[in-house]
């Protein structure tokens, strides 16, 4: 059976990325699309995808609506236009008032009607094309009230009746915090009562608490963070809800997009290599080396980072570690990012202390991403915690063995490489310390020294498959379990 599916979302590869989030709604819907399914993906209109030459129309009858959050009224419009390389339609949400800013994400203080207007308007819209979906699929706290408004304010509309709600969190870290005394821009009327009262007494209104409570399904992108989330350790205040609905909480692991992330048609890095020639990879490593003017010994262990640099990701270990190994050993490290100044600060200065030898870019770069998964021997990605982790996937494909630590989805798709079995496809670390990073570096600079073990556990990985065809199978079967029958 194929399905009709209203997908929101902050974030779409490769028009408003800020993480894997973006990746991930792209990779998905288009799996869906290519299936068969009617798939209608909303977005916001963000000033910097209404400045690229990006072809797209007005929807002549989603033109100059109008749409009250609280005490504000806001028009907006409709623009349609296909995803890149795909001919599967996008829904950008135009509100000037809300979307012309300089980021994605901004700290200002109506952050959250900017995400109340996208998931309201996905629903006025699909009303007035007369869509009824059998799936509003949710992602993140962005988009966490759509189960809400689902039950309450459009379920007078038969439009809606068959329509079964998910949820899925991407990151429980992110949960979309506003003041209480903000309730009515929820527009909820005599409803508002559903709303958790305990966090209204306390001042605040939690999203995405409020899309565990009430959709149909919570997903969330790994088996083991699923497990995770429902500890206090990792659950960010939300564990003991996440417990209450344990039973229609499923962990679906993310899927890799093979088109854009793969080392024979990399279309950033003309060098290319497969498993079956892995031997081209020499080559990216050269070539790479000499643009960033490292040095070019095919020996150095050429470690590699590419990360949001916030807590969540370990960079505060880098510091503990690598200036210790750096003095001691052979290796080279490069890396792109930004974020919290105090982790860009502690990458820059480790580039002064070590200028011939450690590479930082600070800031994003598609095409250094690129370079850096395909160039280095080692990935690092010591997170503190991980709901899925994209690029210890991505670095898999491309032969790069992933230095992890056993959380999350980084515990679900990387394991530990063992030179007696043969088996494993990276090295993973337990314990959130610099003496635990520092065993896995040494570790796998003992092991880029056996070329033998080395070809072993690069080529257990690349024989790994996280494509979406795999991944995304398991949505349709949620989808079909919640929808009824074929
Ligand atoms: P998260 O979503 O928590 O940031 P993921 O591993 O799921 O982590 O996804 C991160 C995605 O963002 C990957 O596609 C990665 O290549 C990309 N990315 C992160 N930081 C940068 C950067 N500075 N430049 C380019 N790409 C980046
Ligand atoms: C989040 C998580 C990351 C995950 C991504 C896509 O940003 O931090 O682990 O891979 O979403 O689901």
């Amino acid at each position: 059976m194929s399905y009709r599916v209203l997908f929101v979302t902050a974030e779409y590869t490769p028009l408003a990325k800020t993480g894997g989030l973006a990746d991930v709604s792209a990779a998905l819907s288009r799996f869906l699309h290519d299936r068969g399914d009617d798939v209608r993906v909303f977005l916001p209109l963000y000033r910097q995808i209404a400045e690229r030459p990006f072809p797209r129309q007005p929807v002549d009858f989603l033109q100059n609506l109008s749409l009250s959050i609280g005490s504000r009224e806001y028009r907006y419009s409709i623009l349609c236009g296909q995803a890149p390389g795909s001919t599967l339609e996008l829904y950008f949400v135009d509100c000037p008032a809300l979307y012309d800013r300089p980021g994605i994400y901004t700290p200002d203080a109506d952050e959250h009607h900017r995400f109340l207007l996208l998931t309201r308007a996905a629903f006025e819209c699909s009303q007035r094309m007369g869509f009824a979906p059998h799936i509003l699929h949710c992602n993140d706290w962005h988009t966490a009230f759509g189960p809400l408004f689902l039950r309450t304010v459009y379920a007078w509309d038969r439009l809606f009746s068959g329509t079964k709600s998910v949820l899925t969190i991407h990151n429980v870290g992110y949960q979309g915090v506003f003041a209480a005394a903000d309730v009515a821009a929820l527009g909820l009327g005599e409803a508002a009562w559903l709303v958790h009262q305990e966090d209204l007494v306390a001042g605040r209104i939690n999203s995405l608490l409020h899309g565990i409570l009430y959709a149909d399904l919570v997903t969330t992108v790994s088996p083991n963070y699923a497990r995770e989330i429902c500890t206090p350790e990792y659950g960010v205040g939300l564990d003991g809800f996440l417990r209450m609905r344990g039973d229609r909480l499923v962990g679906i692991l993310n899927g890799v997009d093979y088109a854009e992330w793969n080392p024979e048609t990399d279309r950033y890095v003309p060098l290319h290599f497969s498993a079956a020639a892995p031997a081209g990879k020499a080559a990216v490593k050269s070539a790479f080396t000499e643009r960033l003017r490292l040095p070019r010994n095919p020996d150095t262990l050429f470690v590699g980072l590419v990360s949001r640099l916030v807590a969540q990701k370990g960079i505060e270990l880098l510091p503990l570690v690598l200036p210790g190994l750096l003095r001691a050993r052979n290796l080279c490290f490069v890396a792109v990012g930004s974020g919290e100044p105090r982790y860009e600060d502690a990458l820059a200065s480790l580039q002064r202390a070590f200028p011939d030898r450690v590479v930082y870019h600070r800031g994003y770069s598609e095409e250094l991403a690129h370079w850096i998964e395909a160039a280095s021997d080692v990935f690092l990605m010591p997170s503190l915690y991980e709901p899925c982790g994209l690029n210890q996937m991505y670095s898999l494909k491309y032969g790069t063995v992933p230095i992890v630590r056993r959380t999350g989805g980084l515990a679900d798709s990387v394991s530990q490489y063992s030179p007696a079995s043969g088996r494993g496809t990276g090295i993973v670390f337990e314990h959130f310390d610099s003496t635990a990073l520092r065993w896995a570096l040494e570790t796998a600079l003992d092991l880029f020294a056996r070329k033998d073990h080395w070809r072993r556990i690069i080529a257990n990985g690349m024989a790994e498959d996280f494509s979406w065809t795999r991944q995304g199978a398991l949505y349709i079967d949620q989808y079909r379990r919640m929808a009824g029958a074929d």
